[in-house]
């Protein structure tokens, strides 16, 4: 088989051996802010010269994605989008091993998310679960600040909730998870089953109750808090808060794809997105987590994760495929399947 190939190669002109041909292409499956991962996209192919294919979509959405593309692989590189997920991804065998030169640069929890998942992927930021409101809407109905997770599920908050649906989002899958680590799991589904009566839409995205809020179509969403100040610094009416229970997070992560046909430039686009001066396009693009690089400079309108209460997310246990199909599956049968 290998003379044959060697032969073939010889003939057709393809180098033999396992080493594919440097390409000039780049497939990119993004799970940030679209505004984030354009210029990402824009920064890699004028420094490299590579033509780079984006897709942004959720997280959830996108190791779904992959999975189905499991037997005839398209994309190179998963960038963003929560730890928890890059993790099932690693366990499911669609994303590659790669120990980065740049890890040393990382905070000790980016390394962590490399080590925890064999190297299969780092993190790149981090970022706080809480609420985000909209003051003008908040005060025209009366309501009070939401501090709690005990507040948002008061009969006050009919129908002004917004939350992601876990099954396709990264946010949601956190929050979830997060409550089950904060109130143990049959009181956190008696909960979500109460909140199930204040949320008025679940939707696809992550991010999209923000935006939502901040145009007035929701007076709250349960959101990572970066998302929250990113619409606040442009100009619209949002407050944000961590729940005084204590709250989780994400460490927000990239992964290498396997079997994706531009190996080589995947490997560049990871090196160079662990890079401070990568990191710092973040806040450029008005996206303000908590970046991986201890060089890049941290925006100053990032939520202080130092001053929430924040629990000791279990990683390994949440990122772990089985587990999120089965708290899924649950909240589909017991919660998201509930009449309004
Ligand atoms: O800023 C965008 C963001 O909140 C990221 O921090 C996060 O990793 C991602 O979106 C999650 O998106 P989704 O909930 O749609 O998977």
């Amino acid at each position: 088989m290998r003379t044959l190939l060697v032969i073939l190669s010889l003939i057709i002109g393809l180098p033999a051996g396992t080493h594919a041909q440097p390409t000039k292409e780049l497939v990119v499956y993004c799970s940030v802010l679209n505004e984030w991962c354009t210029l990402m996209v824009q920064e890699y192919e004028r420094a490299t010269g590579v033509k780079v294919t984006m897709t942004q979509k959720g997280s959830g959405e996108t190791v779904a994605q992959l999975r189905a593309e499991a037997a005839n692989p398209r994309a190179d590189i998963f960038y963003g989008g929560v730890g928890d997920q890059h993790m099932e991804a690693g366990e499911a065998g669609v994303t590659v091993e790669y120990k980065s030169p740049m890890l040393a640069e990382l905070h000790p929890w980016a390394q962590r998310q490399a080590e925890q998942t064999g190297f299969k992927s780092v993190g790149i930021y981090a970022g706080a679960l809480g609420f985000v409101w909209n003051t003008e809407l908040l005060a025209k109905k009366n309501l009070p600040e939401p501090k709690c997770w005990a507040d948002v599920v008061k009969p006050a908050y009919k129908d002004e909730v917004q939350i992601s649906n876990p099954a396709s989002s990264g946010t949601a899958y956190v929050a979830l998870a997060t409550l089950i680590q904060v109130m143990g799991e049959e009181p956190a589904f008696d909960y979500l089953k109460k909140l199930h009566a204040n949320v008025n839409q679940y939707t696809r995205s992550g991010p999209a109750p923000v935006r939502n809020a901040a145009r007035g179509e929701t007076t709250i969403g349960i959101n990572f808090l970066h998302d929250g100040v990113a619409e606040a610094a442009a100009g619209f009416p949002l407050k944000v808060q961590a729940p005084c229970e204590g709250t989780g997070y994400e460490i927000g992560s990239m992964s290498i794809v396997k079997g994706g046909k531009n190996l080589e430039n995947a490997k560049k686009w990871y090196d160079w997105a662990l890079t401070a001066d990568a990191q710092n396009l973040a806040k450029k693009a008005k996206s303000f987590q908590v970046p991986s690089n201890r060089k890049a400079s941290a925006p100053e309108q990032m939520p202080k994760m130092e001053s929430m209460k924040l629990i000791d997310y279990d990683f390994q246990k949440y990122g772990s495929g089985v587990e999120r199909k089965r708290i899924i599956a649950r909240w589909e049968k017991e919660v998201g399947s509930l009449p309004k």
